[in-house]
This record gives C-alpha cells, structure tokens and sequence, in this order.
C-alpha cells in the first residue's frame, strides 16, 4: 500500500481484548494510508489506562494527520452518547464511563467513541459487502464475542446488541462466537449448527435483506456460511478485521 500523505486521512482506533490497533485511513478509497501499529491491550483494561495506550498509538501517525484531526475509537461495548454502559468481554470499570470525554482529555483532540460492530458496519456499508444496499442490512461480527450493527437505507441503529439473545438459556454469543468454536474445539458443522440457530432466530425478528458476516474467521467462510440454511443472503465481510478502524475513521469525520 503506498503512503498517502495531506489531506483526506483520518485516525482510527479499535481496541480489542488482546491488542489496541490503529491506522490512518483514506477515506477516499477506505483503506489504510500506512501500515497500522498495534501495541497490547493493558492487562488491567481499564478506561484510563487503555486511554494511554490509544494516546501512544495516535502519536505515532502525527507525520500522517497532524496532532489535532478528530479520531474515531471503537469499544466491544454499548456508547451511549459518548458514555460506555456494559462491560460484557472489557474490565467492568467501563461500565458508565464517559469515554468520549476521558479520551478527548487524553487525546487533547476531538475523539468520537462508538461501539466496534457499528463501526465494522460503516466500513462495510460505504467500502465493502453492503457497499450501496438499500434496504435492511445486518452487520454481525463473529470474535470474542457477536457483535451487531443494523442499517436501514445505509442508517445505522446503534447499539442492538444481538449477541445477548438469548437462545436455549444461554446468551448467543456464550454459544456461537468465533472464541467459544476454538475454545470447545468445535468441527466447522457443529459450530454452523449453533450459528444456524442464531442467524434463523435474528431473520425471523429483523427479516433483513442481506446479513454481513465479520470477524476475523470471516476470511474461513467457506468452511461455514454454505452450511446455514436461510431465507436470507448472507456474506462475508470484505474489509475483515481492517473494518473497524476504518469505520471508526469513517464516522469520526462525520
Ligand atoms: C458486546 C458488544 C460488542 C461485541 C463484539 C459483545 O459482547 O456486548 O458491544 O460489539 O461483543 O465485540
């Protein structure tokens, strides 16, 4: 990838359970200008101290952006206006943490905090699989845990959270994430089957006219996605692992 330089780049930021990854993105064609750089996510993630760390990362890309460019950061957690309100797969201090605030005041910039799949979903709907699909478009991204991000007509309906359905008395994503198939050492049906379970439970309550499948293991889908039997067209993310940076870079500018 050749290094853009000037206008048009915008920092984004997702932090992650194991690492916190961020990378200057041109919003022209949605890719990263540069290399990203990645440094671990603190043991205690905590909002200040990953604050630092976001800090270290955006420091790095002051030749590419400058030092006061608005940043989007994304959390694995519902934002609500800015504050963090669950803590399902991150330290519990997120809970309630005015995140926007804490890391504007770290960053001594604009910082535009969202969730992680809602941003996945931008960078899908403007660069990737959803790219101009009108309609009813559900982003779900397989990882640690499920994430969601639904749009109407290219708008987004933040925050819905379908991972936490609950299916047979568990929540979905204790059943069906990408970590719980590695985790039980689960063969590729037997994960579809959970996955089957989950996908028909959503088409049946949201009747979407096209799901985007996310996550890392989005690069596997042909192991999985041709054993789900659905109404509904489902397909792999394109932008992979790279989309919630670029959506969180995406939604900064806006
Ligand atoms: C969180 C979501 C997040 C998803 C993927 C879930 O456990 O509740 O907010 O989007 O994990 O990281």
């Amino acid at each position: 990838m050749g290094k853009a330089t000037g206008k048009g780049l915008v920092l984004g930021i997702d932090i992650g359970g194991s690492g916190i990854k961020g990378a200057p993105v041109d919003l022209g064609r949605g890719e990263f200008a540069t290399e990203r750089i990645r440094i671990d996510t603190p043991a205690r993630a905590t909002p200040e101290a990953v604050a630092e760390v976001v800090a270290e990362v955006a420091a790095g890309f002051t030749d590419e952006v400058g030092e006061d460019s608005p940043v989007g950061v994304t959390v694995p957690a519902v934002v609500h206006h800015g504050v963090t309100k669950s803590a399902a797969n991150i330290d519990d201090s997120w809970i309630d943490a005015d995140a926007d605030a804490l890391f504007t005041r770290v960053l001594g910039r604009p910082v535009v905090v969202m969730n992680d799949a809602d941003a996945a979903g931008h960078a899908e709907m403007r660069f990737g699989a959803g790219r101009d699909t009108e309609g009813v478009v559900l982003l779900t991204t397989l990882g640690t845990g499920i994430g969601s991000a639904l749009f109407l007509n290219g708008q987004l309906v933040p925050n819905t959270e379908l991972g936490h359905l609950e299916l047979d008395g568990e929540e979905a994503e204790h059943r069906a994430a990408a970590s719980v198939r590695e985790d039980e050492d689960l063969s590729w049906e037997e994960w579809a089957e959970r996955l089957q379970r989950f996908y028909r439970h959503v088409e049946d309550l949201f009747w979407p006219d096209l799901i985007i499948v996310g996550g890392g293991v989005s690069k596997k889908a042909d192991k999985f996605l041709p054993l789900l039997d659905l109404r509904t067209e489902i397909v792999p993310a394109t932008l992979r692992n790279d989309a919630g940076i670029i959506g969180a870079a995406w939604q900064a500018s806006h």
